[in-house]
């Protein structure tokens, strides 16, 4: 899939942009705090609803403005797609095809993207959240039932935290609420614990030869899941229900204590493993790169796995920081087949070839236009 178009109306420092895109690679040149990012950004935005660079999606629209545009059209195989998003101070509205989405979790997946920007060594290198955000963005875009799932583990789990406060502080002492909410809330979690450890194993399944490819036979990169309770990747459903019931009978006092719920999904971990050796632990700068890069290559392959199209590439900012080897690895796998665009302040880091085939564009204070 490519995006053909794209417009948007206050949208960070876009006043107003409109732009036609081509299937091939786009390079956004410019200067720095001129607007590349922000295009970038707001492409992803147009597929996940949500932001790579922040929560807080006020922080996207057009500073002393009400509300902030993106509309695109996506060329798939089946035919073109016009997205819409709307964000306001009240919240974000999402249309597919001109109607109006009831749900962000049915308008996700529309259009696919993968955005690789300098940040995603925090997958590597970052806390567990960053990893556990990059799991759920990922199989949220191509499982909308997972993003519903999550978004109801989410509920509950808040209502269970919230009893178990109240326990705590003594504002209640019926435990049998907390009981009904205990199996509630294990029932969703098993099911997003079952859904992680599939997408993990596709993952790695993807990203070990592209690792070994980019590490030139030198290394290889092992991708598991670390669950909070202790379940198996192979257990069935009922299995891992037990374990979990099991976990939560033997920890009741001391949630009950500190007032929270201490296990589960929200905070599960993954780890990445380099030469059998934790690569956040003992990788050098260079292997946590080469690894965060083969997870974002590995997605592109994964999602066409999943979907049967490509999906659509966003490299920010990160081209120029590899070294030839890595970059030219980088484009021959992604060659004629992905739409890419890539950031850049200046054109001398980009590989002449790759240049001379692709679509230019210049950016300079908010305003974006193709360099013939
Ligand atoms: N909500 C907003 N309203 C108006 N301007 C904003 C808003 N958010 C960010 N900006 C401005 O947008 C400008 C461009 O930011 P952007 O991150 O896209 O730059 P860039 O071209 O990617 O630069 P660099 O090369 O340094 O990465 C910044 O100067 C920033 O202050
Ligand atoms: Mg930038």
């Amino acid at each position: 899939m490519y995006i053909e178009k794209l417009s948007l109306k206050n949208y960070r420092n876009y006043e107003e942009l409109f732009v036609q895109f081509e299937n091939k690679v786009n390079v956004i040149l410019g200067e720095n705090a001129q607007g590349k990012t922000n295009v970038m950004e707001s492409i992803y935005v147009l597929a996940m609803a949500k932001s790579h660079r922040t929560s807080n999606d006020k922080e996207l629209i057009r500073w002393d403005h009400e509300y902030a545009k993106i509309e695109g059209r996506v060329q798939k195989q089946h035919g073109s797609l016009p997205l819409e998003l709307i964000i306001s101070k009240k919240g974000k509205k999402a249309k597919c095809n001109h109607i109006e989405q009831q749900r962000l979790s049915q308008y996700v997946g529309n259009m696919n993207v993968v955005m690789f920007a300098p940040e995603d060594l925090n997958i590597v290198k970052g806390s567990p959240q960053v990893r556990r955000r990059f799991i759920d963005m990922e199989i949220g875009q191509v499982s909308s039932i997972y993003l519903h799932d999550m978004s109801q583990y989410q509920k509950i789990l808040q209502q269970r935290n919230h009893y178990l406060k109240m326990l705590q502080i003594k504002k209640q002492s019926d435990q049998t609420m907390l009981e009904i909410l205990t199996e509630q809330f294990i029932q969703m979690a098993v099911k997003i614990v079952k859904r992680r450890f599939e997408f993990l194993k596709l993952l790695e399944k993807w990203a070990m030869p592209i690792h070994q490819g980019i590490s030139r036979g030198l290394e290889t990169l092992e991708i598991t899941y670390k669950p909070s309770v202790e379940v198996l990747e192979e257990q069935d459903l009922s299995k891992m229900i037990a374990s979990f019931e099991e976990k939560f009978a033997k920890v009741r006092t001391r949630e009950i204590e500190r007032g929270t719920t201490m296990f589960g999904p929200h905070r599960d971990d993954l780890l990445f493993f380099v030469n059998g050796r934790d690569v956040q632990t003992f990788g050098s700068q260079g292997q946590q790169r080469t690894t965060a890069l083969s997870v974002k290559l590995a997605e592109i392959e994964l999602i066409y796995n999943e979907i049967g199209e490509y999906p659509i590439l966003l490299l920010d900012d990160v081209l120029s920081e590899l070294d030839d080897y890595r970059q030219s690895h980088l484009l021959n796998t992604i060659q004629g087949k992905v739409q890419t665009f890539v950031t850049t302040t200046s054109v001398e880091g980009i590989d002449h070839q790759t240049l001379k085939e692709a679509a230019t564009f210049f950016v300079e204070s908010g305003q974006m236009k193709p360099v013939n």
